[in-house]
């Protein structure tokens, strides 16, 4: 699956220069997605090697595509990780740094009880790291415990890994 989903990124992958702003190189996976083997590939290769996973964390909103997706695989529940203002209260808040501006990640702090479970975050893109490190905190902050972090795509050269490990620890796996 892993060669499969290499080959279909290479296929169908779009890359978009300027986009959402000047200097900014927009990695658009919306063909892999659309396309049977390319998302059948691509969320097999995202559960590669995991194990003991509880609950699988989504992140807003291209994350929402492959979280579904992945829980199923690992045969557990998704929870989504909403941009702010999506919510009603009471909610966990976290602001981050973007690579291109600032936002804020939210997730229920009522309603479900993730304490202990072992998550996995999934996302379709790992870039400075920013989105990964503060919806990992924000799981913590409700008490799981993030095990694992899986995206399709990691950017060269904006230390998103580096980020990671030094936000998460670096023992946390990270798989792109
Ligand atoms: C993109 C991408 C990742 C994040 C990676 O999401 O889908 O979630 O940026 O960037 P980082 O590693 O520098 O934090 P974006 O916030 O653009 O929104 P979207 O998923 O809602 O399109
Ligand atoms: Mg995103």
């Amino acid at each position: 699956a892993l060669d499969e989903a290499r080959e279909a990124i290479a296929v169908h992958a779009r890359m978009v220069a300027d986009f959402p702003k000047p200097g900014i190189a927009f990695k658009d996976l919306t063909p892999v997605l659309a396309d049977p083997v390319g998302l059948s590939s691509v969320v097999t290769a995202l559960t590669h090697g995991c194990r003991g996973i509880d609950l699988v964390a989504g992140i807003d909103a291209r994350g929402f595509l492959l979280g579904g997706a992945v829980a199923r695989e690992l045969e557990v529940g998704v929870l989504a990780v909403r941009k702010g203002g999506k919510l009603p209260p009471p909610v966990h808040s976290v602001d981050y740094t973007l690579e291109y501006g600032t936002a804020s990640l939210e997730i229920p702090a009522s309603g479900i009880d993730i304490t202990g479970q072992r998550v996995l975050l999934v996302d379709d893109v790992l870039a400075t790291g920013g989105t990964a490190v503060a919806a990992a905190e924000l799981l913590q902050r409700a008490g799981a415990h993030v095990v694992g972090v899986a995206v399709i795509m990691e950017l060269d050269g904006l230390g998103g890994r580096a980020t990671i490990a030094d936000g998460l620890g670096a023992d946390l796996p990270v798989h792109a």
